[in-house]
């Protein structure tokens, strides 16, 4: 079984990768450079090519039978608060032309790392943490994961969008679980352990066609 994994290159993607493999899954790494790619594990399978070109897209998609997406805006530093260098557009695009891809090569499978605020969520953030989010360059992710998630939910295809809140890079051997009421929004899920949780995803079938909030 192959996985197409777009933003293969992120912090989260280089773990998705990594743990897909230690899962049996071969993997397709989809990196929009060469220096990119240059980086990669060379067990992986990868092509170079832009997320939001159909035709890149659906040519690195040819074979796969599941796909990974942890694509996200870059910004001018680490920190989510810093001013986007990509384009405020990039996650929906991108999942406009993997949706499209998708459908003409019939894989039925995506897994798309979204974030806690996005569509519905959005209300469930206390009135402090809205207005905070709304002043702050983290709003343009929101509006975009929005966007991505409405396009999975029109797309008939078997979609998981898992969101997390706040992420860091410390290391985990554990998965994220799903938020249940009275969990903490501030504590932050580990990039590993998120990847673990795409990984998992992947095969379970109560994940199918809905959001799923995560905690650490
Ligand atoms: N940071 C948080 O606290 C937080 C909280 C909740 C949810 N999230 C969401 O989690 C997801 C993953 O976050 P992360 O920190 O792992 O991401 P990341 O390390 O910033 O990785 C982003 C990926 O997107 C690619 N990318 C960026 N701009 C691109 C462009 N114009 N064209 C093609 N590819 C492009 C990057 O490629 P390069 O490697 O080539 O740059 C990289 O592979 C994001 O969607 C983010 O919104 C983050």
């Amino acid at each position: 079984m192959k996985l197409f994994i777009a933003g293969a290159s992120g912090a989260t993607g280089e773990h998705v990768c990594r743990l897909a493999k230690e899962a049996g899954w071969d993997v397709h790494a989809f990196v929009r450079s060469k220096a990119a790619a240059s980086r990669l594990d060379p067990a992986y399978e990868h092509s170079v090519g832009d997320p939001t070109d159909p035709q890149d897209v659906a040519q690195a998609m040819v074979g796969a039978d599941a796909v990974a997406v942890c694509l996200g805006i870059s910004r001018q530093t680490r920190s989510p608060f810093a001013k986007p260098v990509s384009p405020l557009d990039l996650t929906s695009r991108s999942v406009e032309a993997i949706l499209q891809s998708m459908q003409s090569l019939q894989i039925r499978r995506i897994v798309y790392i979204s974030a806690f605020g996005a569509s519905e969520s959005w209300s469930s953030i206390p009135w402090w943490g809205r207005a905070f989010l709304s002043l702050t360059q983290v709003r343009h992710s929101m509006i975009d994961h929005t966007r991505s998630e409405a396009l999975l939910a029109s797309s008939g295809l078997d979609w998981t969008a898992l969101r997390p809140m706040m992420l860091d890079d410390s290391s985990s051997s554990d998965s994220a679980r799903e938020m249940k009421s009275g969990d903490s929004l501030l504590k932050k899920v580990p990039r590993e352990a998120l990847a673990r949780t795409v990984i998992r995803a992947l095969n379970d079938r109560s994940t199918i066609r809905r959001p799923v909030a995560l905690v650490p």
